[in-house]
Protein backbone atom coordinates (compact mmCIF):
# COMPACT_ATOMS: atom_id res chain seq x y z
CA UNK A 1 0.00 0.00 0.00
CA UNK A 2 1.28 3.44 -1.11
CA UNK A 3 2.34 5.56 1.91
CA UNK A 4 0.10 9.30 1.90
CA UNK A 5 1.82 11.65 -0.25
CA UNK A 6 1.73 15.26 1.01
CA UNK A 7 -1.50 16.19 -0.22
CA UNK A 8 -3.11 13.42 1.38
CA UNK A 9 -1.33 14.18 4.28
CA UNK A 10 -1.36 11.16 7.67
CA UNK A 11 -3.44 11.37 9.81
CA UNK A 12 -2.58 11.99 13.42
CA UNK A 13 -4.93 9.15 14.35
CA UNK A 14 -3.41 5.33 14.30
CA UNK A 15 -4.29 4.35 11.15
CA UNK A 16 -6.03 0.71 11.10
CA UNK A 17 -2.80 -1.63 11.24
CA UNK A 18 -1.90 -5.03 12.69
CA UNK A 19 0.96 -5.55 14.68
CA UNK A 20 2.53 -9.36 15.50
CA UNK A 21 5.65 -11.29 16.35
CA UNK A 22 7.73 -12.12 13.50
CA UNK A 23 9.06 -15.48 13.16
CA UNK A 24 10.28 -17.61 10.28
CA UNK A 25 11.24 -15.37 7.48
CA UNK A 26 10.54 -11.81 7.69
CA UNK A 27 13.14 -10.60 5.31
CA UNK A 28 9.89 -8.84 3.58
CA UNK A 29 11.08 -6.11 6.84
CA UNK A 30 14.74 -6.22 6.31
CA UNK A 31 14.06 -2.45 4.74
CA UNK A 32 13.43 -1.47 7.80
CA UNK A 33 16.43 -2.28 9.57
CA UNK A 34 20.07 -1.44 9.42
CA UNK A 35 22.23 -3.85 6.61
CA UNK A 36 23.50 -5.35 9.78
CA UNK A 37 20.76 -6.87 11.44
CA UNK A 38 18.94 -7.81 8.52
CA UNK A 39 20.05 -11.57 8.33
CA UNK A 40 18.33 -11.68 11.89
CA UNK A 41 15.11 -11.80 9.83
CA UNK A 42 16.00 -14.56 8.00
CA UNK A 43 14.89 -16.65 9.43
CA UNK A 44 14.33 -15.02 12.87
CA UNK A 45 16.42 -16.84 15.16
CA UNK A 46 16.15 -17.83 18.95
CA UNK A 47 16.98 -14.68 21.09
CA UNK A 48 15.54 -12.41 18.57
CA UNK A 49 12.65 -10.39 19.93
CA UNK A 50 10.71 -9.19 16.27
CA UNK A 51 7.50 -7.49 16.26
CA UNK A 52 6.25 -5.86 12.68
CA UNK A 53 3.31 -3.91 11.68
CA UNK A 54 1.44 -3.87 8.57
CA UNK A 55 -0.75 -1.22 7.20
CA UNK A 56 -3.33 -3.93 4.51
CA UNK A 57 -0.31 -6.33 3.40
CA UNK A 58 2.64 -3.57 3.60
CA UNK A 59 5.76 -4.02 6.41
CA UNK A 60 5.25 -0.69 7.26
CA UNK A 61 6.98 -0.51 10.96
CA UNK A 62 10.08 -3.24 12.70
CA UNK A 63 11.30 -3.45 15.91
CA UNK A 64 14.59 -5.94 16.50
CA UNK A 65 15.95 -6.28 19.88
CA UNK A 66 17.84 -9.15 21.23
CA UNK A 67 17.66 -11.03 25.15
CA UNK A 68 20.65 -12.02 26.22
CA UNK A 69 21.26 -13.40 29.68
CA UNK A 70 18.15 -11.56 31.30
CA UNK A 71 18.98 -8.80 29.13
CA UNK A 72 16.99 -7.04 26.26
CA UNK A 73 19.09 -4.95 24.16
CA UNK A 74 17.03 -2.78 21.67
CA UNK A 75 18.72 -3.08 18.25
CA UNK A 76 16.06 -0.63 15.29
CA UNK A 77 13.07 0.92 15.76
CA UNK A 78 11.84 2.03 12.37
CA UNK A 79 8.24 2.90 10.88
CA UNK A 80 8.34 3.93 7.11
CA UNK A 81 8.72 7.19 6.18
CA UNK A 82 4.79 7.61 5.06
CA UNK A 83 3.55 6.99 8.67
CA UNK A 84 5.95 8.47 10.98
CA UNK A 85 4.09 10.50 13.68
CA UNK A 86 0.53 8.17 13.79
CA UNK A 87 1.65 6.37 16.64
CA UNK A 88 2.93 3.07 15.28
CA UNK A 89 6.72 3.35 16.70
CA UNK A 90 4.85 3.84 19.70
CA UNK A 91 2.99 0.33 19.51
CA UNK A 92 5.70 -1.31 18.89
CA UNK A 93 7.69 0.14 21.95
CA UNK A 94 5.08 -1.30 24.10
CA UNK A 95 4.92 -4.51 22.24
CA UNK A 96 8.22 -4.99 23.30
CA UNK A 97 8.30 -3.36 26.12
CA UNK A 98 5.45 -6.57 27.20
CA UNK A 99 7.50 -8.75 25.59
CA UNK A 100 10.75 -8.19 28.62
CA UNK A 101 9.78 -9.99 31.76
CA UNK A 102 9.32 -7.84 35.10
CA UNK A 103 12.60 -6.94 36.86
CA UNK A 104 14.41 -7.18 33.79
CA UNK A 105 16.38 -3.86 31.78
CA UNK A 106 15.86 -2.84 27.99
CA UNK A 107 18.38 -0.96 27.01
CA UNK A 108 19.64 0.91 23.76
CA UNK A 109 22.48 2.24 22.34
CA UNK A 110 22.27 5.14 19.90
CA UNK A 111 24.60 8.05 18.19
CA UNK A 112 24.74 11.30 17.92
CA UNK A 113 24.55 11.53 14.72
CA UNK A 114 21.42 9.12 14.30
CA UNK A 115 19.32 11.62 11.83
CA UNK A 116 16.08 10.85 13.66
CA UNK A 117 17.85 11.39 17.04
CA UNK A 118 15.01 13.91 17.93
CA UNK A 119 12.23 11.50 17.35
CA UNK A 120 13.89 8.84 18.47
CA UNK A 121 14.66 10.35 21.89
CA UNK A 122 11.08 11.90 21.81
CA UNK A 123 9.81 8.57 21.54
CA UNK A 124 11.97 6.74 24.19
CA UNK A 125 10.43 9.58 26.80
CA UNK A 126 7.38 9.46 25.42
CA UNK A 127 7.66 5.28 26.28
CA UNK A 128 8.67 5.91 29.66
CA UNK A 129 12.28 5.26 28.86
CA UNK A 130 15.67 6.78 31.63
CA UNK A 131 17.40 9.36 30.95
CA UNK A 132 19.81 9.19 28.23
CA UNK A 133 23.36 8.60 29.80
CA UNK A 134 26.80 9.50 27.36
CA UNK A 135 29.05 6.46 27.51
CA UNK A 136 31.44 7.27 25.04
CA UNK A 137 33.11 10.10 22.40
CA UNK A 138 34.63 8.84 19.21
CA UNK A 139 36.49 10.45 16.93
CA UNK A 140 38.81 10.18 13.90
CA UNK A 141 40.91 12.18 11.75
CA UNK A 142 44.09 12.95 9.95
CA UNK A 143 47.19 14.52 11.74
CA UNK A 144 47.47 16.97 8.67
CA UNK A 145 43.84 18.36 9.53
CA UNK A 146 45.61 19.01 13.32
CA UNK A 147 48.64 20.35 12.25
CA UNK A 148 46.53 22.91 10.00
CA UNK A 149 44.54 24.05 12.36
CA UNK A 150 47.34 24.70 14.68
CA UNK A 151 48.94 26.68 12.20
CA UNK A 152 45.61 28.81 12.03
CA UNK A 153 45.91 29.16 16.24
CA UNK A 154 49.90 29.21 16.74
CA UNK A 155 48.52 31.73 19.52
CA UNK A 156 46.88 28.94 21.66
CA UNK A 157 49.75 26.76 21.35
CA UNK A 158 52.42 29.73 22.19
CA UNK A 159 50.62 30.13 25.45
CA UNK A 160 52.01 26.14 26.24
CA UNK A 161 55.54 26.81 26.37
CA UNK A 162 55.65 26.84 29.98
CA UNK A 163 54.94 22.88 29.37
CA UNK A 164 57.43 20.10 28.84
CA UNK A 165 57.05 17.16 27.43
CA UNK A 166 58.91 13.65 27.44
CA UNK A 167 58.63 10.29 26.00
CA UNK A 168 57.47 7.89 28.67
CA UNK A 169 59.81 5.31 27.93
CA UNK A 170 62.40 7.76 29.21
CA UNK A 171 60.52 8.50 32.46
CA UNK A 172 63.16 8.34 35.32
CA UNK A 173 61.98 6.78 38.74
CA UNK A 174 61.28 10.28 39.91
CA UNK A 175 59.02 10.90 37.13
CA UNK A 176 57.30 7.52 37.88
CA UNK A 177 56.92 8.43 41.38
CA UNK A 178 55.45 11.19 41.10
CA UNK A 179 52.56 9.77 38.57
CA UNK A 180 52.17 7.33 41.63
CA UNK A 181 51.40 10.49 43.56
CA UNK A 182 49.11 11.47 41.06
CA UNK A 183 46.76 8.39 40.97
CA UNK A 184 47.46 7.76 45.03
CA UNK A 185 46.05 11.24 45.77
CA UNK A 186 43.27 11.01 43.62
CA UNK A 187 44.37 14.08 41.09
CA UNK A 188 44.22 11.79 38.07
CA UNK A 189 41.57 9.04 38.10
CA UNK A 190 43.42 5.65 38.81
CA UNK A 191 41.57 4.29 35.69
CA UNK A 192 43.47 6.42 33.65
CA UNK A 193 47.10 5.44 35.63
CA UNK A 194 50.00 4.75 32.72
CA UNK A 195 51.38 1.30 34.43
CA UNK A 196 47.67 -0.18 33.98
CA UNK A 197 47.89 1.37 30.37
CA UNK A 198 50.52 -0.17 29.50
CA UNK A 199 49.74 -3.71 30.62
CA UNK A 200 46.16 -4.16 29.18
CA UNK A 201 47.39 -2.89 25.53
CA UNK A 202 51.00 -2.02 23.88
CA UNK A 203 51.54 1.32 23.47
CA UNK A 204 53.72 3.01 20.61
CA UNK A 205 57.10 4.01 22.70
CA UNK A 206 57.48 6.69 19.93
CA UNK A 207 54.79 8.56 20.95
CA UNK A 208 53.26 8.47 24.41
CA UNK A 209 53.91 11.20 26.44
CA UNK A 210 54.28 12.36 29.67
CA UNK A 211 54.08 16.18 29.92
CA UNK A 212 55.29 18.62 32.90
CA UNK A 213 54.54 21.97 34.33
CA UNK A 214 57.46 23.74 36.36
CA UNK A 215 59.48 20.10 36.66
CA UNK A 216 56.80 18.40 37.71
CA UNK A 217 54.72 15.51 35.69
CA UNK A 218 51.03 16.59 35.63
CA UNK A 219 49.71 13.99 32.91
CA UNK A 220 50.21 11.97 30.02
CA UNK A 221 48.49 10.81 26.79
CA UNK A 222 49.66 6.86 25.28
CA UNK A 223 48.89 6.01 21.77
CA UNK A 224 48.40 3.11 20.50
CA UNK A 225 49.80 1.58 16.85
CA UNK A 226 47.50 -0.37 14.95
CA UNK A 227 49.43 -0.95 11.65
CA UNK A 228 50.05 0.27 8.81
CA UNK A 229 48.58 3.39 9.52
CA UNK A 230 46.28 4.24 11.94
CA UNK A 231 46.72 5.36 15.63
CA UNK A 232 44.62 5.34 18.51
CA UNK A 233 44.89 7.74 21.23
CA UNK A 234 44.22 6.07 25.22
CA UNK A 235 44.23 7.52 28.25
CA UNK A 236 44.72 11.05 28.00
CA UNK A 237 44.73 12.17 31.34
CA UNK A 238 46.06 15.58 33.18
CA UNK A 239 45.85 16.81 36.90
CA UNK A 240 42.59 18.56 37.20
CA UNK A 241 43.28 21.87 38.39
CA UNK A 242 45.11 22.57 35.09
CA UNK A 243 43.57 20.40 32.66
CA UNK A 244 41.33 23.35 31.14
CA UNK A 245 44.67 25.34 30.28
CA UNK A 246 45.56 23.61 27.76
CA UNK A 247 48.48 20.81 28.24
CA UNK A 248 45.66 18.21 26.68
CA UNK A 249 46.34 20.42 23.32
CA UNK A 250 49.95 20.45 24.05
CA UNK A 251 49.98 16.74 23.84
CA UNK A 252 47.54 16.33 21.04
CA UNK A 253 49.87 18.60 18.78
CA UNK A 254 52.77 16.78 19.45
CA UNK A 255 51.60 13.20 18.97
CA UNK A 256 50.45 14.53 15.43
CA UNK A 257 53.58 15.95 14.55
CA UNK A 258 55.13 12.35 15.06
CA UNK A 259 52.20 10.51 13.56
CA UNK A 260 52.39 13.04 10.36
CA UNK A 261 56.33 12.47 10.16
CA UNK A 262 55.94 8.60 10.75
CA UNK A 263 52.82 7.59 9.58
CA UNK A 264 52.36 10.35 6.56
CA UNK A 265 50.13 13.62 7.34
CA UNK A 266 46.75 11.79 5.64
CA UNK A 267 47.31 8.66 7.87
CA UNK A 268 44.50 8.16 10.60
CA UNK A 269 43.67 8.67 14.27
CA UNK A 270 40.88 7.75 16.17
CA UNK A 271 39.78 7.92 19.84
CA UNK A 272 37.21 6.27 21.90
CA UNK A 273 37.25 7.29 25.30
CA UNK A 274 34.82 8.54 28.05
CA UNK A 275 35.79 11.99 28.59
CA UNK A 276 35.56 12.01 32.38
CA UNK A 277 35.65 15.65 33.33
CA UNK A 278 34.10 18.56 32.34
CA UNK A 279 37.29 20.15 30.85
CA UNK A 280 37.58 17.00 28.66
CA UNK A 281 34.25 16.57 27.51
CA UNK A 282 34.61 20.35 26.24
CA UNK A 283 38.04 19.44 24.77
CA UNK A 284 36.59 17.05 22.86
CA UNK A 285 33.28 18.26 21.95
CA UNK A 286 35.08 22.13 20.80
CA UNK A 287 38.82 21.40 20.02
CA UNK A 288 38.49 17.79 18.77
CA UNK A 289 35.57 18.39 17.23
CA UNK A 290 36.76 21.41 15.34
CA UNK A 291 39.74 18.73 13.27
CA UNK A 292 38.04 15.60 13.49
CA UNK A 293 36.71 14.29 10.06
CA UNK A 294 34.45 12.69 12.30
CA UNK A 295 33.49 12.98 16.17
CA UNK A 296 30.08 11.39 17.86
CA UNK A 297 28.80 11.14 20.97
CA UNK A 298 27.49 7.03 22.13
CA UNK A 299 24.30 7.45 24.24
CA UNK A 300 22.62 4.79 26.56
CA UNK A 301 19.36 4.70 27.56
CA UNK A 302 17.69 1.87 29.79
CA UNK A 303 14.07 1.17 30.77
CA UNK A 304 13.21 -1.31 33.74
CA UNK A 305 10.58 -3.06 33.50
CA UNK A 306 7.98 -2.83 36.57
C1 LIG B 1 11.80 7.04 15.62
C2 LIG B 1 10.57 6.50 14.85
C3 LIG B 1 10.61 4.99 14.89
C4 LIG B 1 9.31 7.01 15.57
O1 LIG B 1 8.18 6.32 15.01
P1 LIG B 1 6.75 6.99 14.88
O2 LIG B 1 5.80 5.96 14.44
O3 LIG B 1 6.85 8.22 14.05
O4 LIG B 1 6.49 7.39 16.40
P2 LIG B 1 5.07 7.73 17.04
O5 LIG B 1 4.15 8.34 16.04
O6 LIG B 1 4.58 6.54 17.77
O7 LIG B 1 5.48 8.87 18.08
C5 LIG B 1 5.53 8.62 19.48
C6 LIG B 1 6.21 9.81 20.13
O8 LIG B 1 7.57 9.90 19.71
C7 LIG B 1 7.96 11.28 19.64
N1 LIG B 1 8.30 11.62 18.25
C8 LIG B 1 8.08 10.91 17.13
N2 LIG B 1 8.56 11.55 16.05
C9 LIG B 1 9.08 12.69 16.49
C10 LIG B 1 9.75 13.76 15.85
N3 LIG B 1 9.94 13.77 14.51
N4 LIG B 1 10.22 14.78 16.61
C11 LIG B 1 10.04 14.77 17.95
N5 LIG B 1 9.39 13.78 18.60
C12 LIG B 1 8.94 12.75 17.88
C13 LIG B 1 6.75 12.07 20.09
O9 LIG B 1 6.82 12.24 21.49
C14 LIG B 1 5.62 11.14 19.75
O10 LIG B 1 4.48 11.37 20.49
P3 LIG B 1 3.44 12.54 20.01
O11 LIG B 1 3.24 12.40 18.53
O12 LIG B 1 2.22 12.27 20.81
O13 LIG B 1 4.12 13.83 20.36
C15 LIG B 1 10.54 7.04 13.39
O14 LIG B 1 10.75 8.44 13.40
C16 LIG B 1 11.56 6.40 12.48
O15 LIG B 1 11.33 5.35 11.90
N6 LIG B 1 12.76 7.02 12.32
C17 LIG B 1 13.81 6.48 11.45
C18 LIG B 1 14.46 5.24 12.03
C19 LIG B 1 15.25 5.54 13.30
O16 LIG B 1 16.13 6.39 13.31
N7 LIG B 1 14.97 4.81 14.39
C20 LIG B 1 15.62 5.02 15.67
C21 LIG B 1 16.91 4.35 15.86
S1 LIG B 1 16.95 2.63 15.54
Amino acid sequence: MPGPSAANPPSPALPPHRIATLQGDASAFARLTYPAYRNMLAPVGIGTVAFGAWIGDAPVGLILACREEGRTTLLSVSVASGWRRCGIGGRLMEMLAAAVPAGERLTATYSSRLPARAAFEGLLRRCGWGAPVLQSMRAAGTPRAVLDWAKAHSPALRVLRSYGLALWRDATPDDRAEVEQLIGSGAIAAEFSPFAMAAQFEHWPDNSWLVRREGKVIGWMFARLELPDTVWYHGAAVRRDVEHLGPLLLMFHRVHQVAAERLGPDSTWRIDSFPRTPAMLAFMRRRVAAFAGFVDELYRVDRTQG
